[in-house]
């Protein structure tokens, strides 16, 4: 049997919010506890420059996230942590999958037509080829599984879609298609403040998230101010019809606390938003004040960081190095006879 082998990243754009904790993180690490595979976690800093960013944030953002991996319970003695640019085969895979990955498929992906906005023509090729570099990051360790929210499903499918493209024309089984775990009640968290878009780092108002080093008064505020309606807290999973902001927050309430949606419209069902709210901070507080606080403590010793991300990236090359060698040779490559 292949061994499992986990896989994923975060970009270090912005500041990392209950999104990417809930639809992501949170399950990288039960993975990680569950004890069954070898867990790669990176920071995607290349996917990180498709898009206008701060050169001089860069660095300090690429800390940052593998900060809040460590907060939110990656165990750098358990799981690998790097940075995707210490480890060149990354990039090195992707020309090559670039090759075979067909431009019909990447001109379907909702991602880009999204970050691409109007504006298409203007958009670089990186971040058209994004999805193409997102497949190299994973299929160069053959990693098995892939943790990641709803939106990275379409990515995953073209990932698979390249490895069997792969391994027919060079008539191999070289690439394992691997297989996304889209895990938890948190799998497509919303913007506080339209049920209908997702909460997202490059939303203009950042009272539409709550990011992961917001401190205690303002998730109050944010809660206290995300949107609701006039009608009561619904009593039954029919009464969400039509109410996408309500069924957000109570989904985030369910996926923060492990509580039941039963159990939640049992207790609040029929009343007014109030209590609900009060218990929505309370529990949203005591989930992710430890974690900002541990992230804030870690970010005091930058070297330390460092360390570990040093150390994930020389196991992590030592891995992946090899691999494209293996990739390379099949695909016909010259190399120095040995
Ligand atoms: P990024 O940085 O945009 O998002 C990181 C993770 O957070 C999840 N996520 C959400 N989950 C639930 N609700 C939301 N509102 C929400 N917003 C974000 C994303 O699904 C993702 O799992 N392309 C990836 C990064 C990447 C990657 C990879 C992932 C690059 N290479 C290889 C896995 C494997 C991305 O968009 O990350």
């Amino acid at each position: 049997m292949t061994q499992k082998r986990i896989l994923s990243g975060m970009q270090p754009t912005n500041q990392l919010h209950l999104g990417n904790y809930l639809g992501a993180l949170k399950n990288w690490v039960d993975l990680q506890n569950e004890g069954s595979a070898e867990c790669l976690y990176c920071v995607v800093d290349l996917h990180a420059v498709t898009q206008p960013y701060d050169r001089d944030n860069l660095a300090k953002a690429t800390r940052e996230v593998a900060a809040a991996y460590i907060a939110a319970g990656v165990d750098p003695a358990k799981s690998i942590l790097f940075a995707q640019s210490s480890v060149p085969a990354h990039s090195q895979l992707m020309w090559l999958l670039a090759t075979m990955a067909q431009m019909g498929k990447l001109d379907r992906m909702t991602q880009f037509k999204d970050k691409a906005g109007k504006n298409a023509e203007k958009a670089g090729l990186g971040l058209y080829a994004y999805p193409v570099l997102m497949a190299a990051d994973i299929l160069i360790y053959n990693a098995t599984h892939v943790p990641v929210g709803e939106d990275q499903k379409q990515h995953l499918e073209l990932a698979r879609d390249i490895a069997a493209t792969f391994n027919t024309r060079y008539d191999v089984e070289h690439f394992i298609q691997p297989e996304p775990y889209i895990m938890g009640a948190g799998t497509r968290v919303m913007s506080l403040r339209d049920g209908t878009s997702k909460m997202s780092k490059s939303a203009e108002s950042d009272m539409t998230r709550i990011n992961l080093t917001d401190d205690a008064d303002l998730i109050a505020k944010k809660i206290k101010k995300a949107k609701t309606d006039a009608e009561p807290v619904p009593t039954c999973e029919a009464e969400f019809e039509g109410r996408p902001e309500v069924k957000n927050l109570m989904t985030i309430y369910s996926a923060l606390s492990g509580e039941k949606m039963d159990s939640l419209f049992a207790q609040y069902g029929g009343q007014g938003f109030g209590d609900f709210k009060k218990a929505l901070v309370d529990v949203a507080v005591a989930h992710l004040e430890p974690i900002t606080t541990r992230m804030n403590h870690l970010m005091e010793t930058p070297d330390e960081i460092d360390a570990i991300l040093q150390k994930g990236g020389e196991k992590c090359n030592a891995i992946a190095q090899p691999f494209l060698n293996r990739t390379m040779d099949i695909m016909g490559f010259w190399k120095i006879q040995s």
